[in-house]
């Protein structure tokens, strides 16, 4: 297949390119670079040895995204391109509803003009809100989030919904993600926010290569078993194999289906800390502070959908994710 990839240089999105590229799919990426690198394109050609085409464009940019469709024969979408720091969307609201939702509107439109009908859609645990238990299930209510960049899932989630009901021969696909964390087994492609980071991995990365003199832990004090929050951490690298699956499934079904794609494991702070530390043989200073605004205590997926109906499971360990991250930090080049 001819698959349009947006936000292709980003984090996710570029290790998803990398497995496209393998599985023998054509790519093509558009990606403004708002928070990414040039750079990312040629480590996605470097690591495959294939070509792929790359657009500098901004997605809600409409007349150059219909030029892109007129001059590629796109079979499918992967939609990555979108803001994605919680923090600075609640500083910034209007520019995330802006980008993220025009930039989905718009290539409904441009994919509707050129009769393409698969789309898959990189959404967020984020939608399942603070109220559900978890392990969160894909039938649980998805309709609250606790910041602009989360209700901006939402939105497209519903926007995504209605545009099925209205088209029942589209396919939408809403991937919701836990806590992608790990990079590409070379070293080359990983998570590299520009400025300090808000994540928890790359921070951790900035810390354990001396850019950043400790990690503070965000409260010590919830009611998990050491007092730190949990999240369902999965490889990058299993996650954008779940792209290719949801792509495939895509390609045989209509409607909306949203699944979730995270490990069904929770892990603490102090536990990814830990896990850091041994395998790769160091000492990360941190220091146990206040909780972060809007963190909940804990929470995971329930994985069995993705299994069944995607055949997709996460493969990779803790200790994978935490080796390729610092893998990747330590040669990153910023
Ligand atoms: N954390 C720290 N110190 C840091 C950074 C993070 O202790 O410097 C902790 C957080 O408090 C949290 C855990 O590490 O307990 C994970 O935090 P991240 O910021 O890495 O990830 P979140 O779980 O907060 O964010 C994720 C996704 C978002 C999504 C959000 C919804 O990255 O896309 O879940 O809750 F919106």
């Amino acid at each position: 297949m001819n698959i349009l990839v947006t936000g292709g240089a980003g984090y996710i999105g570029s290790h998803t390119a990398v497995e496209l590229l393998n599985a023998g799919h054509k790519v093509v990426v558009v990606d403004d670079l708002s928070n990414a690198k040039y750079e990312v394109i040629d480590r996605i050609k470097e690591i495959t040895g294939k070509k792929l085409d790359f657009y500098w464009i901004d997605c809600a940019d409409k007349e150059k995204l219909w030029d892109v469709f007129r001059n590629q024969d796109i079979d499918a979408v992967i939609h990555f391109a979108g803001f994605k720091a919680v923090g600075e969307s609640v500083r910034k609201p209007l520019q995330y509803y802006r980008n993220n939702l025009d930039s989905t509107l718009t290539l409904l439109e441009v994919m509707e003009e050129f009769d393409c009908k698969k789309l898959v859609f990189s959404s967020s645990a984020t939608v399942y809100g603070p109220d559900n238990p978890h392990p969160y299930k894909e039938e649980m209510p998805a309709i609250q989030s606790s910041s602009p960049y989360g209700w901006t899932k939402v939105m497209i989630e519903r926007i995504l919904t209605d545009y099925c009901t209205a088209h029942p021969d589209f396919c939408a696909i809403l991937l919701r993600y836990f806590n992608p964390i790990g990079a590409h087994e070379s070293g080359l492609l990983g998570d590299d926010p520009n400025g300090i980071p808000n994540n928890l991995m790359p921070y951790i990365g900035r810390v354990a290569a001396g850019k950043l003199e400790k990690l503070t832990i965000f409260g010590g004090d919830y009611d998990t078993a050491d007092g730190t929050c949990q999240r369902d951490y999965l490889h990058v690298v299993d996650l954008a194999l779940g792209h290719l699956k949801a792509l495939e499934y895509a390609a045989e079904h209509q409607g909306v289906e949203a699944i979730n794609l995270g490990t069904g494991n929770g892990i603490s702070v102090l536990e990814l800390v830990t896990a850091f530390e041994k395998v790769n043989d160091m000492k990360l200073p941190y220091e146990i502070g206040p909780r972060r605004d809007g963190d909940l205590p804990a929470f995971w997926a329930d994985a069995a959908k993705a299994k069944e109906l995607l055949g997709w499971e996460a493969t990779h360990t803790v200790d994978d994710m935490c080796r390729s991250s610092w893998l990747f930090a330590r040669n990153a080049s910023i």
